[in-house]
């Protein structure tokens, strides 16, 4: 089964416009050499605030080698929720994926499983795809609960949705305490634990439908690691963080997923 990977960028909260613009920029001069069906597929995603600088670097000018993600949204359409941004909002810039369940947003948000669920269903529902975030943290890897966490948060996110649109989302697998450590998973633990993920899909929507998900690896991604993480056989990208903030090295990791 061959499943294209996905280079994500998630920006968390840096950039101004000015900034977005900027590194949006220079990510697409660099990869402009290169054809579109050897890349992976490039993922960046802005604060809420750059994704029109963003969009219109990458769509208007009809950058099909970048697509666009928010990092959040709402699942209600609109009405008296203050701070909040839906999804028709975000379509609107033509983003394509948005992520959900960082274990930022579930951590010091307090998001919950069922909000993540919630938000899963009306991503699809308006024909864009979901990055479902799932990762332990140190003390559940320590008690041995790392696998049984994860199939948990799985399950509960894709409540309720039909196995085709299950085939679509992509997950990222993120070991909390890897997020922006610069301790890397070991690349052949992550394989085992992504491995898991798809049996988890597979009870959830078949072998077929699991197959066709794409399962990233995230946390302390860089450069000189991708090669082997790619490497591994159900590994298929990458979302990261530090390192997509910077041209240069993001656009190795890029580079290395080739
Ligand atoms: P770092 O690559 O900075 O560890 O962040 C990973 C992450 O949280 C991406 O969503």
């Amino acid at each position: 089964m061959s499943r294209r990977p996905i280079i994500a960028g998630n920006w968390k909260m840096h950039n101004n416009r000015e900034e977005s613009l900027k590194l949006v920029s220079g990510i697409k001069d660099a990869i402009q050499n290169i054809d579109l069906d050897a890349l992976p597929e490039v993922v960046v995603a802005p604060v809420f605030t750059s994704l029109h600088v963003v969009s219109e670097k990458i769509c208007n000018c009809g950058c099909a080698k970048i697509k666009l993600a928010a990092q959040n949204c709402y699942y209600e359409a609109k009405g008296a929720f203050t701070g909040e941004v839906s999804i028709d909002m975000i379509k609107d810039f033509d983003a394509k994926y948005i992520i959900i369940g960082h274990s930022e947003r579930r951590q010091i948000f307090g998001e919950s499983d069922e909000m993540i669920n919630k938000k899963a269903i009306a991503i699809i529902d308006a024909g864009l795809t979901p990055i479902i975030c799932c990762g332990e943290t140190l003390e559940q890897r320590e008690l041995g609960v790392t696998d049984s966490h994860i199939a948990s948060q799985i399950v509960k996110a894709l409540d309720g949705i039909k196995p085709s649109d299950v085939a679509n989302v992509v997950i990222a697998y993120e070991p909390i305490w890897a997020i922006g450590t610069g301790k890397t998973c070991d690349s052949a633990e992550a394989n085992r634990v992504i491995k898991g993920i798809r049996a988890t899909l597979t009870q959830i929507a078949g072998k077929e439908n699991a197959d066709k998900v794409r399962i990233l690896y995230g946390g302390s991604v860089k450069p000189e690691t991708i090669k082997e993480q790619m490497a591994q056989s159900d590994i298929d990208g990458a979302l990261v963080g530090g390192a997509s903030l910077k041209v240069d090295s993001f656009v190795e990791i890029i580079k290395g997923a080739i």
